[in-house]
């Protein structure tokens, strides 16, 4: 008897550079993903990949999982080390997801890796977490939840909020007649290269002054001297207020005002956060010129990859588009 599971990338609505100051944010899945097919057991993994060079061959016992090559096994083998997995696993990997641009393809990957190898689809939390440690160990990056947490606990038609804090999440039903479109800005990015460590280590310096930001005012914000930080934290702040704020758009179908959330959460990426790009500033002001789109902005943790907006079904775009549609569901295994 095989295995199968489909784990989705993810896009982010608004609620950016949030999750790891404990901050609320508005992430789906989306209809992309990787798919893990293969037979349990043995004492070894063997994974072939139908995108990427080489194999991920790993004992179960596996110790430093960011030696491990090729590159993409280090995922693996974090989860390997982190669940820690007690059967091997032979089988092929297949992602339709493009990687390093911003759609979580690596936590697609964990949490694929993760529910093949036997981790609890039963305790979305723990498994998330179980992924995101992964990652901190495989590759060095100090991801927040949001990726593994989405993956994990999707819905069909519905956003989730996620309140990094109390580590729980809320399904929101998206209105009818709007879709979300995610366009490729062409800059692919790994995490591990770009500021993301940086600017949380800039958050945590934020927080040391004025307190938890996600308890934090604007005012306690503003008074921060250093502008460098005084900036980081504007940006925590008011995006955590734009999540609830958009929960509120959504409940009262007013996409005028959604559309609007999102171009003044990338304005505030762009401007207090420095993750943007001008290739996705300009993918922004294209999209906001566009008929039938009510907003648009970058999703994930910038520094390149994708623009996500909310659109009228109807809208046409003449631009490289990854995927349209609506929320799509989380996780699946299934005994094949
Ligand atoms: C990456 C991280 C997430 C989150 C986003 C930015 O996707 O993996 O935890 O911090 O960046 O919102």
């Amino acid at each position: 008897m095989g295995t199968r599971v489909w784990a989705p990338g993810r896009v982010n609505l608004i609620g950016d550079h949030t999750d790891y100051t404990g901050g609320l944010a508005l992430p789906m899945a989306i209809g992309r993903g990787v798919e893990l097919t293969g037979d349990p057991g043995g004492s070894w993994i063997m994974i072939g990949s139908e995108q990427m060079d080489g194999m991920c061959e790993l004992p179960l016992g596996i110790e430093d999982p960011s030696s491990v090559q090729p590159p993409w096994a280090r995922y693996v083998a974090g989860v390997v080390a982190e669940l820690p997995a007690r059967d091997g696993f032979l089988g092929t990997v297949s992602s339709t997801l493009p990687i390093g641009r911003g759609l979580a393809s690596s936590a697609a990957l964990e949490v694929a890796a993760a529910v093949a190898l036997g981790g609890d689809l039963a305790d979305p939390l723990a498994l998330a977490q179980a992924c995101q440690r992964a990652e901190h160990r495989a590759v060095g990056v100090p991801c927040g939840i949001m990726d593994q947490l989405t993956i994990v606990a999707a819905m069909d038609q519905a956003v989730l909020r996620l309140d990094c804090q109390e580590l729980s999440f809320e399904p929101i039903v998206l209105p009818e007649d709007v879709e979300v479109v995610v366009i490729d800005s062409g800059q692919q990015r790994h995490l591990a290269a770009t500021p993301y460590a940086a600017r949380r280590a800039e958050s945590a310096r934020a927080e040391a002054l004025v307190g938890p930001l996600r308890e934090a005012t604007p005012q306690e914000a503003e008074t921060i001297e250093d502008p460098v930080l005084r900036r980081r934290a504007r940006h925590v702040v008011t995006e955590n207020q734009r999540v609830d704020a958009l929960v509120t758009a959504f409940k009262d179908n007013d996409l005028r005002q959604a559309g609007e959330l999102m171009v003044a959460s990338h304005a505030s990426l762009r401007d207090d956060y420095d993750v943007s790009t001008p290739q996705l500033d300009d993918l922004v002001q294209n999209l906001r010129g566009t008929a039938g789109v009510y907003g648009a902005r970058l999703t994930g943790a910038g520094f390149g990859g994708c623009v996500v907006a909310l659109c009228h079904p109807y809208a046409v775009f003449d631009l490289p588009v990854v995927w349209r549609g609506r929320p799509a569901s989380g996780v699946t295994r299934e005994e094949i």
